[in-house]
C-alpha cells in the first residue's frame, strides 16, 4: 500500500498510543507508527492486552493496528522513514540538582532530538505533543539545527495534547480545540499548514487553532493550571462548609450556574491526582520563579498547597472520626485510580492515604476495577498490613470503615445494606466524592462523612 504520509511518534505512553491511534483511524492514507525505549510496552501495544485502559481505545486499536498503525521499537528506522514526528515522551518533574521538585526534568525529551539528528536523512516536522515549558522549542531548535546539513530542514511546531484520561477516545474525536504554534516564518507556516490537513481529516477547522510557538507551549501549562485551580478552589471552600453547615453541593451548583462561570470541575474531592496537574503547576511555578515574578509563582504554588490540605484533611478527619485511634482496624478503600475509568494511579490521593493509614497502624484492602497492579506498585515499599481485593463486596468484609477514593460509578451502585451487615459495628463511611446517597448510607447504619457537608453519625 502506498501512504501519502509517513508520521512517527515517540513515545508510546497514555499520549502517544491512543493520539496515533485516532489519527490513524481517521487518515487512512496515512502510514503512522509509534516508537517507545520499553520494549515491554511495544509488546503489550502489539498483543490483546494493551498496556493501558481507556474506555473505546481496544475497538480503535484493533481496527487499524497492522494496516495503517504499528508498534515498533526501531526508533531508528521510524525516524528515516516519517515526515513528521510527534515527540510524546514523559517530562516528570525534576528530582535532582537545579530546579529540583519543580522544574521539568527534559532529559527523555532532549534525548529524543539527539536521536532525530542522529537518524534522520531528509527534511522533519518535529511536533512538540509532550507538556513542556515555554521555550523549550528553542532549544529543540538548537539542538537539531546544530550542525546543519544542506538540504535537511527540521521545523518544530507545538501541538500540546489536552486530553483527560479515562475520556481520552472522546477528547481526541471530539476536541474543544486542537492549538498547533508554530514559527511565523515561510517553513514555520508551511509546516503548521500540514499539521492543520492532518487533524481536518476529522476536526472542524474552526476549532483548529494556530498560534505563535511560545503561546502554545504556555496555553497547555495555564489550562491545566486553571482547571487544578477550579478543584482547589472548590476544595478549600468544602472546608469552610464543613465548619459553617453549608453544602459544599448546593455551592457549586449556585456558583457554577452563573454561565460565567460554569458549572464544570466543581465537584470537590479527596483532592486532584495525575501526572500532570501537579507537575505542570510546579513547572510554571518554576518559570515563574526563573523570571523573578515571585507572586504569580506564589499564587499558584496554592493551587498545589490547597491539594495536599485537602488530602491531609480527609486522613485527619478519619482519624478524628474513630475515635482517635486506627491502630488494628481494618479499612477499605474503595477505588485507587485518581479518577475513574483508568487503571492510572500516578499522584492519586489514594497513594497519600493509604500510606497515612498505615503509618496509624491500619490494616489497608485496595478495592479497585482497574488499578490493582499499579496500586501493587505504589504500595510495594510500604509497610504494615495491605491486602488487595477486587470484589467491594469482599473487599469490605469485615471492615471498621470504607473511604471511597475514586469515583467509579460501580460503586454508587453496590448493596450497601449488605455491605453494612459484613462490616465491623459502628461502621463508617467516608465519602471523597460525594457520590453516594449520603442520607440512605446513614438510614443503613452507617456514619457518613461527606466532603463539604454535615457529617452524619448516630452518636
Ligand atoms: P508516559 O510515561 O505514559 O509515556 C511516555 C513514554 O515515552 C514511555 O513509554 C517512555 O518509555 C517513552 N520514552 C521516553 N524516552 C524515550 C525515548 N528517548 N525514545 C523513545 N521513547 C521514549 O507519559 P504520558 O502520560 O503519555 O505523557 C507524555 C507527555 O504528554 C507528558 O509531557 C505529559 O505531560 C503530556 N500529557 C499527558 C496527558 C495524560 O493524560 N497522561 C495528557 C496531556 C499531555
Ligand atoms: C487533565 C486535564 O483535564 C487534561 O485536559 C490534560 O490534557 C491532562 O490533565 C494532562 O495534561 O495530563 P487528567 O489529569 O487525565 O486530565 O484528568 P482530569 O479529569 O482533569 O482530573 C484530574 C484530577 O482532578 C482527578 O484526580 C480528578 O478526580 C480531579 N477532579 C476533577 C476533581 O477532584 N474535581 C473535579 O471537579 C474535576
Amino acid at each position: 500500500m502506498h501512504f501519502e504520509k509517513r508520521i512517527l511518534c515517540i513515545g508510546a505512553g497514555y499520549v502517544g498510543g491512543p493520539t496515533m491511534a485516532m489519527i490513524a483511524y481517521k487518515c487512512p492514507r496515512y502510514q503512522v507508527t509509534v516508537v517507545d525505549i520499553n520494549p515491554e510496552r511495544i509488546a503489550a501495544w502489539n498483543s490483546d492486552q494493551l498496556p493501558i485502559y481507556e474506555p473505546g481505545l481496544d475497538e480503535i486499536v484493533k481496527a487499524v493496528r497492522g494496516k495503517n498503525l504499528f508498534f515498533s521499537t526501531d526508533i531508528a528506522r521510524g525516524i528515516k522513514e516519517a515526515e513528521i514526528i510527534f515527540v510524546s515522551v514523559n517530562t516528570p518533574t525534576k528530582l535532582f540538582g537545579i530546579g529540583a521538585g519543580r522544574a521539568a526534568d527534559l532529559q527523555y525529551w532532549e534525548k529524543t532530538a539527539r536521536q532525530i539528528l542522529e537518524h534522520a536523512d531528509s527534511s522533519k516536522i518535529i511536533v512538540e505533543k509532550s507538556t513542556l515549558p515555554v521555550k523549550t522549542a528553542l532549544a529543540m531548535e538548537r539542538i537539531l539545527n546544530a550542525s546543519p546539513r544542506p538540504g535537511i530542514h527540521f521545523e518544530v511546531l507545538s501541538n500540546p495534547e489536552f486530553l483527560a484520561e479515562g475520556s481520552a477516545i472522546n477528547d481526541l474525536e471530539n476536541p474543544d480545540r486542537v492549538l498547533i504554534g508554530s514559527r511565523e516564518t515561510e517553513e514555520g507556516r508551511k509546516a503548521r499548514d500540514e499539521l492543520v490537513e492532518l487533524y481536518a481529516h476529522w476536526v472542524p477547522r474552526e476549532r483548529i487553532i494556530t498560534s505563535n510557538i511560545w503561546s502554545s507551549e504556555l496555553s497547555k501549562l495555564v489550562a491545566n493550571a486553571f482547571l487544578a485551580q477550579r478543584v482547589s478552589s472548590i476544595n478549600s471552600i468544602s472546608a469552610l462548609c464543613e465548619k459553617t453547615e453549608a453544602d459544599i453541593g448546593e455551592v457549586a451548583r449556585a456558583v457554577g450556574m452563573d454561565h460565567r462561570i460554569g458549572d464544570k470541575f466543581l465537584n470537590a474531592s479527596v483532592g486532584f491526582g495525575g501526572s500532570c496537574f501537579k507537575k505542570d503547576i510546579l513547572n510554571l511555578v518554576y518559570i515563574c520563579q526563573y523570571y523573578g515574578l515571585d507572586e504569580v509563582a506564589e499564587y499558584w504554588e496554592q493551587v498545589i498547597k490547597i491539594n495536599q490540605y485537602q488530602q491531609q484533611r480527609f486522613i485527619q478527619k478519619m482519624i478524628h472520626a474513630m475515635f482517635n485511634t486506627l491502630a488494628g482496624k481494618r479499612i477499605c478503600l474503595f477505588g485507587f485510580a485518581f479518577k475513574a475509568n483508568t487503571g492510572d494511579t500516578r499522584e492519586s490521593p489514594a497513594i497519600f492515604i493509604a500510606r497515612k493509614l498505615l503509618e496509624e497502624q491500619a490494616i489497608v484492602v485496595v478495592s479497585d476495577p482497574k488499578a490493582l497492579p499499579n496500586a501493587r506498585l505504589d504500595l510495594a515499599d510500604a509497610e504494615g498490613e495491605i491486602h488487595y481485593i477486587e470484589d467491594p463486596y469482599q473487599a469490605a468484609q469485615g471492615c471498621h470503615a470504607i473511604a471511597l477514593l475514586t469515583e467509579w460509578d460501580l460503586y454508587r451502585h453496590l448493596d450497601y445494606e449488605k455491605i453494612y451487615r459484613s462490616m465491623v459495628q459502628p461502621a463508617f463511611l467516608f465519602d471523597g466524592r460525594n457520590i453516594l446517597d449520603h442520607h440512605r448510607l446513614f438510614a443503613i447504619g452507617f456514619n457518613v462523612f461527606p466532603i463539604g457537608k454535615p457529617a452524619l453519625t448516630h452518636f
